[in-house]
């Protein structure tokens, strides 16, 4: 693994050789569907990475376990909340999304996909917009807050049942306009620290920071059920959450740098399981 080198840097990142690496664990959800934790790196990433680890495999043993487990998992408290919405009609066409949709596993293989070019739209969405498409052109309701509770609840729910599928987003065709802004947005250096999000989890994962063990930064867990929060954060949230650390100026949440930098930070785990809601620090 590359270090980084400068006296800033030199106080940010302590290597500690003996947690230094990812774990050797597998998990089996619910001891039936196992989810892939680490893989060989997509085609595009070959020059960086070998291997691509979820989020999970830096996490420990008790959030591990934590989340093998559906009783154990607070996150499927807020997935039962948004199961009961998917019910419930809301809006002025007295609709609820099962009058369309029927059971929400026939959503299971959606998550995998997103965000994804959209035709009609002309441009790529993210499940919470697609989501919000069906709100307010099929059901006369009102938009969901970006990454607010109802909305990533549901994302939460929809990603439940596609656990254990390969994350599989289309990077080329109408897509790949907003993926390279993503990739380019991945690697600037931003802030008064001057790092790139590359900069933390391509050239320093498995290394400690203050005391975080840094992984990949991986987005096939997202929603995350964070301890620190008690509740379920969207992959947006935790993009805004690194850059301020930088102590740089950042984007909102659903503002199209974060819809491209959700584009090709999911690219990047092309092959890891779906997972969310898992569980981080
Ligand atoms: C009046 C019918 C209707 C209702 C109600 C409805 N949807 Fe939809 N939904 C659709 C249609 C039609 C599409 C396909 C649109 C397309 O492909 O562009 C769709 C697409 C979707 C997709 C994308 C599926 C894919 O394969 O990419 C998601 C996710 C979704 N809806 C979620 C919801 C949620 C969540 C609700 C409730 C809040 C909801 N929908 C309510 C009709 C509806
Ligand atoms: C100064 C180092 C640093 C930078 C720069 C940084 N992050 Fe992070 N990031 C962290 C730390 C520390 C964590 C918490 C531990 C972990 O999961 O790596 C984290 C967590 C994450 C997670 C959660 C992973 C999971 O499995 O839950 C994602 C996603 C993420 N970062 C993406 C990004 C993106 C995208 C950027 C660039 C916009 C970025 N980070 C920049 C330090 C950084």
């Amino acid at each position: 693994m590359k270090k980084l080198t400068g006296a800033i840097l030199a106080t940010v990142f302590t290597t500690t050789l003996a947690s230094a690496e990812p774990v050797d664990d597998t998990l089996i959800l619910n001891e039936e569907t196992p989810i892939v934790t680490r893989t060989a790196a997509p085609a595009h990433l070959s020059d960086a990475l070998d291997e691509v680890l979820s989020g999970w495999l830096f996490r420990g043993t008790e959030t591990r376990a934590m989340q093998s487990d559906d009783f154990d998992n607070p996150g499927m408290i807020f997935v039962e909340q948004a199961m009961e919405a998917w019910e419930t009609a809301d809006g002025t066409a007295g609709k609820s999304c099962s009058s369309c949709h029927n059971e929400i596993e026939s959503m299971a293989g959606v998550k995998p996909t997103y965000p994804k070019w959209d035709e009609n739209a002309g441009s790529v969405q993210t499940l919470q917009m697609q989501m919000n498409e069906c709100r307010t052109e099929r059901m006369g309701a009102e938009a969901w807050g970006y990454d607010k509770g109802p909305a990533i609840n549901m994302e939460a729910a929809l990603s439940s049942v596609s656990r254990g599928m390969p994350v599989n987003v289309a990077i080329d065709g109408p897509a790949q306009s907003a993926w390279e802004q993503g990739k380019e947005l991945y690697y600037t250096r931003t802030g008064q620290l001057e790092l790139s999000c590359a900069n933390c989890h391509e050239d320093n994962y498995g290394n400690m920071i203050r005391a975080d063990h840094l992984s990949q930064g991986q987005i096939n867990g997202f929603p995350v059920y964070r301890l620190k929060n008690t509740k379920l954060n969207g992959a947006h949230s935790r993009f805004k959450g690194c850059i301020r650390d930088t102590r740089a100026e950042t984007y909102a949440p659903g503002s199209d740098e974060f819809i491209a930098l959700e584009l090709y930070v999911a690219s990047r785990g092309n092959g890891l399981s779906v997972e969310g809601p898992s569980i981080r620090n």
